[in-house]
């Protein structure tokens, strides 16, 4: 039986992630955790952890007889440049303290699982826009993007160092309506819907024909789990896979929305976002996934655009938290 920890269980991949963990193992077996002190998301287990204390980590370990951790606490790379050293400091030991956390118990027979996130983001300028492989240059710009291209190989020398089993993806831009965004360049592909909703022109801080790999965050989660629980021995890269969904830019988007909302109007106004998003890569090769443990994207840019629609609940999103340049 597997008892998972899911730490960051307030965020968008988190608030989402504990849901479909329970339908798989029973709501009693994955405990919720977060910094803030109530769960946002009704979880039926829920635990206050800062994942910078490694002495709280373990003992919630030990308390529950964890045997898989989700890491999911992160500034992600728009609040990140507002913020360095804590972005670092937050990024880097938190991962840390769970591989650290992973090698002490599987030391002492009770071997931990993790799962970590890394991003598009730990790809930079130099690194080939289109198509990107599996294996290429990596120069990120942003203190976000530094942490999770450091985070990758920390991943890689304690499986190969130690023997964790710590498995990730480079997730793309995660598109999503239960939590509000969290601070990411690839956030306006959210607030637009907002926005389209309300009726109003939408002032795109990207411009329009700035495109990006992003995801549905129900293929997100289908290969967040089914990466989890692929055999050991299948998984050929213990660093990040690169998966991807599908890829548009602002125009392209917004086109599709005005299909379903004729009304809709947007306009442009890059502002410090746009350097960051020019930095990354437009589309993924992630061919290593699909062989390895057989990924495959399904939701195309109508059905994300149509479920989006439907789904955007205007009343959980402030406005500010939309639409504030970072
Ligand atoms: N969605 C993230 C961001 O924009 C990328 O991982 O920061």
């Amino acid at each position: 039986m597997e008892r998972i920890l899911v730490i960051g269980a307030n965020g968008q991949i988190g608030s989402e992630l504990v849901d479909a963990l329970a339908a798989q193992h029973g709501a009693d077996n994955v405990i919720a955790a977060d910094i803030s002190p109530r769960s946002l998301y009704a979880a039926k287990v829920y635990e206050v952890i800062d994942v910078l204390s490694a002495d709280r980590l373990a003992a919630v370990a030990e308390q529950y007889q964890i045997t898989q951790v989700y890491q999911l606490a992160a500034l992600l790379s728009a609040t990140g440049e507002q913020a360095p050293l804590k972005a670092w400091t937050l990024n880097m030991d938190g991962l840390l303290n769970i591989l650290e956390l992973a090698r002490i118990r599987g030391e002492a027979g009770k071997p931990l699982k993790v799962f970590w996130p890394s991003s598009i983001a730990a790809f930079g300028p130099n690194t080939p826009a289109q198509n990107t492989p599996q294996f290429t240059i990596m120069d990120p710009t942003t203190i976000y993007g530094i942490s999770k291209l450091a985070g990758e190989r920390l991943c890689e020398y304690y499986f190969q160092k130690y023997g964790v089993d710590v498995r990730s993806i480079r997730y793309p831009g995660i598109i999503s309506y239960k939590s509000p965004p969290g601070g990411g360049t690839t956030d306006y592909a959210i607030a637009i819907f907002h926005a389209a909703l309300r009726g109003e022109s939408y002032s795109c801080f990207l411009e329009a024909d700035t495109t990006l790999p992003m995801i549905y965050m129900p293929d997100a989660i289908r290969a967040t789990i089914s990466l989890m629980d692929a055999p050991a021995d299948k998984l050929s890269i213990r660093s990040s896979y690169n998966v991807a969904g599908l890829s548009f830019n602002p125009r392209q988007l917004a086109q599709v929305i005005e299909q379903n909302l004729p009304d809709f109007d947007i306009h442009y106004a890059p502002d410090s976002r746009q350097a960051i998003a020019a930095s990354w890569p437009q589309s993924l090769d992630d061919e290593i996934a699909r062989r390895d443990w057989g990924w495959q994207a399904q939701i195309d840019i109508q059905h994300l655009v149509k479920d989006m629609l439907k789904n955007v609940k205007l009343s959980q999103t402030p406005e500010s938290a939309l639409t504030k340049a970072a």
